[in-house]
């Protein structure tokens, strides 16, 4: 198949390429586009068809369920029911934003969707171009990130084509994702609210609004036993085939084990490479070092891990070493998602 790459400013968007693209995913077809978390790989929510070309796209196992993603409140009465009052106030607080909400599933939602689960994920993204293919294509978009299963989520449209061209009818390429790691998924459908998978929007945030909130307890902790709750978070993520540590400790202690573990590789002509925090970018040995940004500025890092790991890839990098995070608002986020991409490998000096 032949992908066609639409071009589109989102300060001065040509509503004739967004009404292409609608007809595309209406008849059945797939398009990639900008959100303002990562790329996402869409098709209509309510043809079976189109999500299994979805997961045929991704290489991803069906079990795995999708995002629907609507571009008004009103219509998450047409995809779920039994809506609780902490719906509509978190909704009505985050939404349009990085936030998904769980809730159980009315049945015009096809099983392929859903992963073949009962209850539906809904989210209703802030960027301007995804509400108005949202809009175009009828009002309810299915859509996982559109990357290849297992690779970093796209924060840019070149990722998409790397992944996806040849797969998808068109792509669209609104430029750089502004958060940069996916949305926070928060369970309604038992009691307690409860964090699936962290993103911009913190417990913290969510408490607010609900007073208790929970987490589910494979968010940072790999060994747990249980299976985590949302699918997806079971799958080891991002270039399984990268050796990733990951090193906590006092910035001196850390600069030099991540070293004398460098050094200790030398003779093995492996490519190393190193996240650093900008601080410390002159202090490494590595063949590759990346600046994730300053320690404090926990958005720009949360916004540059995917894309490092998907340069490293590229580059041919076969050791990381990875500065930690404190496990704590946005970063809460980002060491969940690096922690995915180390298959729990940590180092506490
Ligand atoms: O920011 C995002 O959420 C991006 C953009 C494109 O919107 N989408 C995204 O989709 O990250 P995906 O498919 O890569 O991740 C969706 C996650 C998976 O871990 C999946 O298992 C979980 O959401 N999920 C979906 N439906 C669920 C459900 N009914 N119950 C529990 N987890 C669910
Ligand atoms: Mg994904």
């Amino acid at each position: 198949m032949e992908t066609r790459i639409f071009r589109i400013d989102p300060d001065n968007i040509d509503d004739e390429l967004i009404a292409e693209a609608g007809r595309v995913i209406k008849e059945g077809g797939l398009v990639a586009f900008p959100t303002e978390t990562v790329y996402g790989l869409g098709g209509d929510a309510f043809n079976r068809d189109s999500s299994r070309k979805i997961y045929a796209a991704k290489g991803r196992p069906s079990d795995n369920p999708l995002i629907v993603h609507i571009a008004d409140i009103e219509d998450l009465s047409k995809v779920a029911y039994d809506i609780p009052d902490t719906a509509y106030k978190l909704a009505e607080k985050f939404w349009p934003g990085p936030m998904t909400l769980i809730l159980k599933k009315l049945s015009a939602v096809p099983d392929e969707t859903t992963g073949g689960l009962s209850t539906v994920a809904v989210r209703f993204p802030s960027d301007v171009i995804a509400q108005k293919l949202i809009k175009a294509s009828g009002g309810f978009i299915a859509a996982p990130s559109a990357n290849k299963s297992g690779r970093p989520s796209p924060t840019l449209a070149k990722y998409v084509i790397e992944d996806l061209e040849g797969e998808v009818e068109i792509i669209i390429d609104g430029g750089s994702s502004d958060i940069g790691l996916e949305s926070t998924i928060v369970d309604l459908t038992e009691g307690i609210p409860t964090i699936l998978r962290p993103g911009y929007i913190t417990k913290e945030d969510i408490a607010e609004v609900t007073g208790k909130v929970d987490i589910d307890k494979t968010i940072l902790d790999d060994s747990s036993k249980e299976a985590p709750k949302a699918p997806g978070m079971k799958y080891k993520h991002y270039a399984p085939s990268v050796d990733l540590t990951i090193v906590y400790g006092e910035n001196d202690k850390v600069v030099s084990y991540i070293n004398e573990k460098l050094l200790s590789v030398k003779d093995k002509k492996i490519k190393t490479g190193v996240i650093a925090t900008s601080g410390n970018l002159g202090l490494y040995k590595a063949d590759v070092i990346k600046d994730i940004g300053l320690r404090e500025d926990e958005l720009l890092i949360a916004q540059n891990l995917f894309r490092i790991l998907r340069e490293f890839d590229d580059e041919g990098v076969g050791i990381i070493y990875s500065e930690g995070f404190k496990a704590e608002g946005i970063s809460m986020a980002t060491m969940n998602r690096l922690m995915k991409a180390a298959g729990g490998k940590e180092v506490f000096l």
